[in-house]
């Protein structure tokens, strides 16, 4: 079903996001009959280019970022049309071109304005729509991270685009909400009676959060300032934590799903001083040189000026949620650069049976474990004790009930952009996060950053390709549980 006409802003509609994203997801969309035929891409950009430039490069973004299979060339000229070009610099507006134009003045044709760019241009965007009468009560404004790099930051950007626009306006993406697999946690909470009965301390003993990544930081300069906890903690791994751990909201309605990762965020006990040495775990990748491989370490990548920096690209730490639903039920995080595979994960640790019967059989009844595949091979996985078939008495074996998406279903899983890029259209900020719940992330990580730089102790250091630091699994081992390994691999 199309959604409601659009006029789409993309400042920023040079950059690598809207390259690599946002111009693959909208064409996607168009593609699946999504857009009315009135909607518009209006791209928006410092740099002075025609229409036609801007679409040669729309088409050669396509080219490049969408699969072959989906390359379709009567409805690649289609999209182009519908994209068009307005150069705007919100600190030179004389020298600017004339956006205003190429908005429709229509109550019923929706306005969006996605900025991709640095967020030090939020403000002076929009308070450029603001002069140039671009504004509508009714307009939506689309923000991305780095929202800040500590809670005062993140209050001066807010600060920034609420001067023009109101929170119910301002769409801020975690695209990791936007991914089939975080929304089907949703489903599988709350569409089910199976789990949420014993989604508690009474019968979880902990959970874990995995999200590892094979690449490395690369040469962005951006992630030497930033590092593991703001880049991935500070906004995905917690999100995920929420959904995971929140109260069953009374409606999927903004606000109501909203509130309770809100209080979530706040349960969560601080990790500060002495605390943080105890249960936060940060790494940094060194190189591996041998015949078969070879891989850069992190410092390898740094430029002259930046060799020696203690920006982690592993963390691994353990959360705590003080609420009557969590009490006791240690939460354990980890995410990292170049790490032995890409694989993200939720899983869930059941407590051990109460009471044995097969003390005389072969193999202890392990407790079940949840286990939700984020990527890549999307799937939810339940491991079970069963007896092993056959003769030789009583054997117990550990097995998985396994549902696998792309075995269930056809589809393509789609990209977390286009379904986030069309909520904005839609007016759903269900899937956006909300100023309160972003500073209520910064409160927690601020304390465990800033012990992190009064220590004199350096990220200890694991090799590229593999789990992280040593450190890693002490932290979890010292409680008596191991990180999740998947039995069949
Ligand atoms: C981004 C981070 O937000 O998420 C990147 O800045 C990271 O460093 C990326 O690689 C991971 O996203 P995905 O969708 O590939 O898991």
């Amino acid at each position: 079903i199309p959604v409601q006409p659009f006029d789409y802003v993309v400042f920023g509609a040079t950059g690598d996001l809207t390259k690599r994203k946002l111009v693959p997801a909208l064409y996607h969309r168009f593609k699946d009959g999504q857009f009315d035929e009135q909607s518009r891409i209006i791209g928006a950009s410092r740099s002075k280019l025609s229409e036609a430039d801007f679409q040669t490069s729309v088409r050669d973004a396509i080219n490049q970022f969408v699969e072959k299979d989906y390359q379709d060339e009567a409805t690649i000229e289609r999209f182009v049309k519908i994209c068009t070009y307005v150069p705007v610099d919100a600190s030179k507006p004389n020298e600017s071109g004339d956006l205003g134009k190429a908005l429709r003045n229509d109550p019923k044709i929706v306005r969006a304005f996605y900025l991709a760019v640095a967020p030090d241009l939020f403000e002076p965007i929009a308070e450029y729509l603001a002069a140039k009468k671009l504004y509508r009560r009714d307009a939506r404004v689309v923000i991305e991270k780095p929202l800040g790099h500590d809670l005062e930051s993140s209050k001066a950007i807010n600060d920034g685009v609420a001067k023009i626009f109101k929170e119910d306006q301002v769409y801020r993406i975690d695209h990791y909400l936007g991914k089939e697999t975080v929304q089907n946690l949703l489903a599988l909470r709350f569409a089910n009676t199976l789990f949420e009965p014993v989604w508690n301390s009474a019968h979880i003993d902990h959970v874990q959060l995995t999200v590892a990544e094979s690449v490395g930081a690369g040469t962005r300069g951006y992630y030497d300032e930033s590092g593991a906890l703001r880049d991935m903690i500070q906004n995905h791994m917690l999100q995920l934590l929420c959904l995971v751990a929140m109260e069953p909201p009374a409606s999927d309605e903004a606000n109501a799903l909203r509130d309770e990762k809100l209080k979530v965020l706040r349960a969560l006990r601080p990790i500060v001083n002495g605390e943080v040495g105890k249960n936060t775990v940060r790494g940094q990748y060194r190189g591996v040189s041998s015949e078969a491989t070879s891989v850069a370490g992190y410092q390898d990548e740094l430029p002259e000026e930046k060799k020696g920096s203690r920006t982690e690209t592993f963390v691994a730490l353990k959360a705590n949620i003080d609420n009557w639903r969590w009490a006791g039920v240690p939460f354990y995080l980890r995410t990292g650069k170049r790490m032995a595979e890409r694989v993200s994960e939720i899983c869930i640790q059941f407590k051990p049976i109460p009471h044995s019967i097969f003390d005389h059989a072969e193999g202890a009844p392990k407790p079940n474990k949840l286990i939700m595949r984020l990527q890549p091979n999307e799937g939810v996985k339940l491991l079970m004790m069963i007896k092993d078939p056959g003769p030789g008495g009583m054997r117990l074996r550990e097995v998985p009930l396994n549902l696998s998406f792309a075995e269930t279903f056809a589809e393509r899983t789609p990209e977390a952009y286009e379904r986030l890029l069309m909520d904005v259209i839609r007016g759903s900020q269900t899937l956006f996060m909300r100023r309160d719940e972003l500073e209520a992330a910064w409160m927690w990580v601020d304390p465990i950053r800033e012990a992190w730089d009064r220590s004199s102790e350096p990220p200890q250091t694991y090799t590229a390709g593999t789990w992280g630091p040593s450190g890693a699994v002490a932290l979890i081992e010292r409680d008596g549980r191991s990180w999740y390994e998947d039995p069949l691999t």
